[in-house]
């Protein structure tokens, strides 16, 4: 039966787990299926076209592990390739948007700074977003390079992660921003130290909750919802090495795992990993 077939999530990298994660907790019953492209990453510096083809591969790749859903966990892929994967795949594509619409509603000095990728913020989709802001609001636009990087080495509270996000948040906080959205899923990764930077009045949002009940909502419409009163799996898939991104994988979801190899990953050492 369709309702019991699992949903598919995909990231450049590790980022979308912090999607995957509230997926999680708003559907229980759902079996998960995780792809992390942690062989690609970052995708933010990359040509749209290449982007735009890791995400076409990774779709078809949870399609065909029988994939009820597809949700995009990725900004940048979002920017780049939601709309292409909606008109060639049948099954409902959920995506990202940064919360800038939250924000307008919270902010209270009307400056409000994003944190995203270059590939995110060029975007046609997130243009889209912007124009929907009404006068009065300034949204001040911040790339970042090099950030989800340091999420994919594990560093998230080291001196090198600390000194790029303060350069990232100074502009910002210098003109006022107020509320600060993470356009980024790697980013909520960061926010302790977000936090502990942009100090006391500083509101940090990212899409996480918001995305998971569009899931809820979607399959509800769609009548795909698991049946209730079941405890959910995960699978995950990396098209790095395995071996070498097990512990990051572990760490940040928080229970052991088991990560198996894409059949089109970079890795030579192609065997599972399970800790
Ligand atoms: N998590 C991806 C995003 O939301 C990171 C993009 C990248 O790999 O640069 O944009």
């Amino acid at each position: 039966m369709t309702a019991s077939r699992p949903i598919g999530v995909f990231d450049s990298g590790v980022g979308g787990l912090t999607v995957l994660a509230e997926i999680r907790r708003e559907l229980p019953a759902e079996d998960l299926l995780y792809v992390a492209d942690s062989g690609h990453a970052p995708y933010g510096d990359k040509p749209p076209a290449l982007i735009e083809a890791r995400a076409v591969a990774l779709t078809g790749f949870l399609i065909g592990q029988g994939a009820k859903a597809v949700v995009v966990a990725c900004n940048t892929a979002t920017g780049a390739a939601a709309r292409l994967l909606r008109s060639r795949y049948p099954v409902p594509i959920i995506a990202m948007e940064p919360a800038v619409k939250p924000a307008v509603g919270l902010t209270r000095s009307g400056v409000i700074g994003v944190l995203a990728t270059r590939a995110t913020l060029a975007s046609h989709s997130f243009g889209r977003l912007l124009a929907q802001v009404g006068a009065g609001v300034q949204v001040l636009l911040q790339p970042c390079p090099g950030l989800v990087e340091r999420v994919e080495a594990g560093d998230l509270d080291g001196d090198y992660t600390r000194a790029l996000l303060a350069d990232y948040l100074r502009p910002l906080l210098e003109r006022g921003a107020d509320s600060i959205v993470l356009g980024c899923t790697h980013y909520p990764y960061l926010r302790p130290l977000i936090l502990d930077l942009a100090g006391p009045g500083v509101t940090v949002l990212d899409s996480g909750v918001a995305v998971a009940r569009q899931v809820r909502r979607r399959l509800e419409a769609d009548g795909l919802l698991a049946p209730a009163g079941r405890l959910g799996t995960e699978r995950f898939w990396t098209s790095g090495c395995p071996v070498a991104g097990l512990g990051l994988v572990a760490r940040l979801w928080r229970a052991a795992v088991t990560l198996e190899p894409l059949p089109d990953g970079v890795c030579r050492d192609s065997g599972l990993s399970s800790w």
